[in-house]
Parts: structure tokens; sequence; C-alpha cells
């Protein structure tokens, strides 16, 4: 009835509802962070949600995945087969409904982009990115929401070391932390030559445990400036060393040993040498949405989570991953924020990607879950803040932002960083050298320059996201796993104190 009547007028097609059917292909199981078992209720709930905004647009979703595949390199050898044979069993691009393809990615989004492209397809991505996204003639259709600063994992680092005059830097990489780290690592070392020279140092927390003292001592001679990449817990073991080993830097007396009576205390103390890098800031503030808006995701998330036993975290041992289930979100939510307000326009064809995705480019939108910036070429421009710790409040102050013009990485200051009191972060070589031997010191004043060498340090911990407990980090004692990259772990610390109490007898 309803339909002859529209064949009868024109201005009925407009208002007719807009069957459209999303796909998303990816892999399940818990090894990686872009998991449909991790991130399925981002999609989920968004879903939800946009049926019930949008009355002229009719969303049907289903996750294409194979239960017996969990590694990230196996499916993106299987999904070839599997998205391909989906397609055509559907009608392919004749099908009763247009298909556009919104997915999370862990190996196979350049694979999927080759389809998304040879079939006009809409392909939006929310975990992953590429530079091939940036040419338009092999991804038309490519559109991306990934909060993960993929594309400048190493700029992130390198511009913060040119913007210090840091020549020479110390990297310290966990391999047992999360794989991002490594791809930070790697990024950074192709970049950083020549202008800034950086010792790697690479061990595995699960097999060995760092040697912390040689490991300072190393340093010492080195740089003035540690990145840090791992865990919480590894950088908490670290902190401890750096707190109360009188070395190299025990000259300061800024460390106690009285702290010791209260671990927390030393971490606070600790806490004064690092820059925090958050490499996704997915604080309320970072999103640019109010808390109560993220709050009210997070339970649907979590009641996703609770009763479906599809994605296997129904104890919600695993946390959720905060940014990844908000790119999610946000991927399905521009998506029908851009389908809505094509159906105005005479000329709209659902089916054609191309022209769906120009639709996205150079704009920005809000959703519940952020605000998403796409740049000219529809990929998702990324904050990344850089904080000092604040010793009066405890918690984290940004100072600068990441400003990404064109493509390049620049910081912008939002404030002045300071530093133990000063309003300088130290150069990364001692005035008098690092071992205090520099000619020009002791032709000075003729007394060893030792006494002169005893500037502190700087660590610059990369922080994956910090939506969590950013900002309580230092309270937020959370859980026992010393797994989770945010779980301070008080058993490891007084392990480390343990053993630093006996590295301080040997001292005697
Ligand atoms: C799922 O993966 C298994 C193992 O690789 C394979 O044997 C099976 O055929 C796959 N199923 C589908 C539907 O592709
Ligand atoms: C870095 O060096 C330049 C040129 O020598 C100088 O202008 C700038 O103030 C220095 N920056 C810092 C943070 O020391
Ligand atoms: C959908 O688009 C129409 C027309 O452009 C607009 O008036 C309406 O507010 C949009 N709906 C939503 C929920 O944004
Ligand atoms: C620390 O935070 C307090 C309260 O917001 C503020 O007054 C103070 O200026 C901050 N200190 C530094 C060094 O940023
Ligand atoms: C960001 O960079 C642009 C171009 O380099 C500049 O004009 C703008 O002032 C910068 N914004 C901030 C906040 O630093
Ligand atoms: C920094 O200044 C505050 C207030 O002036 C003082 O209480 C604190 O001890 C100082 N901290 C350091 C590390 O000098």
């Amino acid at each position: 009835m309803i339909w002859s009547h529209c064949l009868a007028s024109l201005l009925c097609l407009t208002s007719k509802p807009l069957d459209v059917l999303i796909v998303t292909p990816g892999v399940t199981g818990f090894s990686a962070t872009a998991t449909i078992t991790r991130a399925g209720p981002g999609f989920e709930v968004a879903v939800d949600n946009m049926k019930a905004i949008y009355k002229n647009l009719v969303f049907s979703h289903v996750f294409l995945t194979n239960l017996s595949i969990t590694s990230c390199g196996a499916f993106a050898d299987n999904v070839a087969h599997l998205l391909s044979r989906w397609f055509y069993e559907r009608g392919g691009d004749r099908g009763p409904t247009p298909i556009y393809m919104v997915t999370t990615g862990c190996f196979e989004y350049t694979l999927l982009n080759q389809f998304a492209a040879a079939w006009n397809m809409l392909f939006i991505t929310t975990g992953s990115s590429d530079p091939v996204l940036r040419d338009k003639s092999k991804s038309p259709t490519w559109v991306n929401t990934n909060s993960y600063p993929n594309m400048f994992f190493g700029h992130i680092f390198y511009r913060l070391f040119l913007m210090q005059n840091w020549t020479s830097v110390y990297v310290v990489l966990d391999l047992d932390s999360i794989p991002i780290y490594q791809l930070v690592f790697g990024a950074l070392d192709k970049l950083v030559r020549p202008r800034v020279r950086a010792v790697n140092i690479q061990y595995s927390s699960r097999k060995v445990a760092l040697d912390i003292p040689a490991l300072l001592e190393s340093f010492a001679t080195k740089s003035r400036v540690m990145l840090f990449l791992g865990s919480a817990s590894q950088l908490r073991l670290l902190l401890v060393f750096i707190a109360v080993v009188p070395f190299p830097y025990k000259a300061q007396g800024i460390f106690t040993w009285q702290a010791f009576d209260q671990n927390d205390e030393i971490v606070r103390a600790a806490y004064r040498s690092l820059l925090f890098v958050t490499m996704v800031d997915a604080s309320p503030s970072g999103l640019h949405v109010t808390k109560a808006q993220l709050d009210e995701l997070k339970a649907k998330w979590t009641t996703a989570f609770q009763t479906n036993p599809f994605y296997g975290n129904q104890d919600l041992m695993d946390e959720p991953f905060i940014p990844q289930l908000a790119a999610a979100n946000a991927g399905i939510e521009v998506l029908a924020q851009v389908l809505n307000e094509s159906m105005a326009d005479a000329d709209f064809d659902p089916r054609n990607g191309r022209a769906l995705a120009r639709r996205f480019f150079s704009r920005t939108f809000e959703t519940s879950s952020g605000r998403i910036i796409l740049d000219q070429f529809g990929d998702r421009t990324p904050s990344v803040s850089v904080s000092y710790f604040n010793d009066t409040t405890g918690d984290f102050q940004v100072y600068l932002r990441s400003n990404i013009t064109n493509g390049d990485y620049d910081y912008g200051a939002v404030g002045s960083v300071s530093w133990f009191n000063g309003s300088q972060l130290p150069p990364n070589e001692p005035m008098c050298g690092f071992i205090g031997d520099k000619v020009e010191c002791s032709a000075l004043t003729g007394t060893p320059a030792k006494h002169l060498n005893t500037a502190l340090a700087v660590v610059v911990v990369a922080l994956l996201a910090g939506s969590i407990c950013l900002g309580v980090l230092i309270r937020c004692i959370v859980k026992g796993s010393g797994n989770i990259w945010w779980a301070l772990n008080g058993g490891l610390l007084e392990a480390a104190a343990a053993s630093q109490a006996k590295l301080a007898a040997v001292n005697v």
C-alpha cells in the first residue's frame, strides 16, 4: 500500500527509509585490541542508538568472522575468501541493499581496502590506518575514525626531542608490553638519526627482570632523557629505583629514603621526573564530550559485554578498551549522519562508495563518543597530549597538544611546562658532560666537576590511552594484574623496595 502510494509521488521517494547493511569483518579473541571480542559492543551499541535516532535509516549489521581463527595473521590470510564469498552470496553489488564495511582491522585492513575499492563500497576503519589511505586512486572509498596516531608514531617523540633540543635519548622497550610500543620503537628508530642519537635497549619482562641498576648506570653516561615504552607496572618498578637509588642523582637529595614507609609517596616523588605522552587522549576533554555522555556509553558497552557471550568477556576480566570502542561508535555515527543528510540530495546514490566517501572529507563531526576531525583524505586527525606531573594536585597537567596540519606533525603549546618548580626541562647532557670531564668545566673551577653533574633526568613515558586512570594514576592501584598497562602493582613495588634495601646495604 505504502509502496504503491510512493510510486505515485516523487516527494515520497526522499522519505522512503534507506535500507543499509553494515558488515564488520574481524578477528575474534584477545590477541590484539582491535578484535571483535574487544570492540564488538562499540558497533552493536552504536547501531542500536542509530536505529532509535534515524527513522529514515534501516540499519542491519553483521560481524563477519571465523570463530576458529583468533590470530591477526591467520585472519588476514583467510579474510579474502570469507568476505568475497559472503558478498557474492548476497548478490554482490546488485544485492538487495547497499553494503558498507565498517571495521576495526588488525592486519587485514589494506586487503579489505582493495576489495572496497574494487566494489566501490564505502570502507570505514575504526582501529587502523595506513599511508595508502592518502592515495585516493588506491583508496577511493576509505574513511578512518581510528584514534591511534599510527601514521605519526615516530614523529610524536621525535618532534618532542627536537623541540627540547635533545640530541641524545635513551629508549627502553619492554618487548612483553603491548605491541604498539614495538611499532613506536621501530618508527622512532627509523626517524631520529642523524639529529638525535638514540641508544636502544630492549628486554622481555616476562622472561627476565630488567637489571635496573645496570640500566641506570649505562643511562647516566649516555643521556639524561629516557623514553620508556612499557607497562605501568614496569614503570613503577623503574621509578622506585630512580626515586630511591642513590644514583645517579643522589646529590639532589630530592628523593628521600623516608618515603619507603609509604610506597605511593615514593612513586609520587618519582613522577615529578616524568613527562607523559598520551598517544590517545580518550579523556572526556580530549574527546570533546561530557563525562556523562561517555559514562552513558560505557554503561551500554558494559551491558553488551556482560549479556552477549559472543564477546567472550562476560566477567569483564579484560578491561573494556575505551579508545577502540569509542572509535567504533564514532564510525557508525558518522555514517548515519552522512547518510541522513545525503538523503536530502536528489542526486545521492547510496551504492556509490566513492561519492559517499567524499562526503566525509575535510569535515568535523560531533558524535556521542567524541569529536571526529577528518582531513582532506578522510583520515582522522589524532589527539596526542604531553603533560607533566603536578605535585600539588597529584594530577597530570597538559602543556602540549598535537597540531597536525596537512599531514605534518607538530605540537602547539597550551601552557608552560613546570619541572621541579622550574619552567624548563633540562638539556639532554649535563653542563660538564656525562662523567663531569668536560675540559671547559674543570678549567673553570679547578674543582672536581662531579658535583656539578647532578641535574635530574627526564623520563618520557608513552601512555597508550589516557582514559582510564589518567589523573588518578597514583591513587589508582587497581586490580592485581601486572599485565594491564595501567595497573600499578603494589606487589612489584614491594619486591623492588626489598631488593633495593639489599642493594643499599651492599653499597654502605
Ligand atoms: C574457519 O577457519 C577454519 C580454520 O582455518 C577453516 O577450516 C574453516 O573452513 C573456516 N570457515 C569458514 C566458514 O571460512
Ligand atoms: C633550542 O635551540 C634553539 C636554537 O639554538 C633555541 O632558540 C631554543 O630556545 C632552544 N629550545 C629549548 C627548549 O632549549
Ligand atoms: C537528518 O537530516 C535532516 C535533513 O537534513 C535534518 O533535518 C535532521 O535533523 C537530521 N536528523 C538528525 C537526527 O540529525
Ligand atoms: C598545580 O595545580 C594547582 C591547582 O590546579 C595549580 O594552582 C598550580 O598552579 C599547578 N602547579 C603547576 C606547577 O602546574
Ligand atoms: C597549528 O599549526 C598551524 C599551522 O602551522 C598554526 O597556524 C596554528 O597556530 C597552530 N595551532 C596551535 C594551537 O598551535
Ligand atoms: C615547589 O614549590 C612548592 C611551593 O613553593 C614547595 O612546597 C615544594 O617543596 C617545591 N618543590 C620542589 C621540588 O622544589
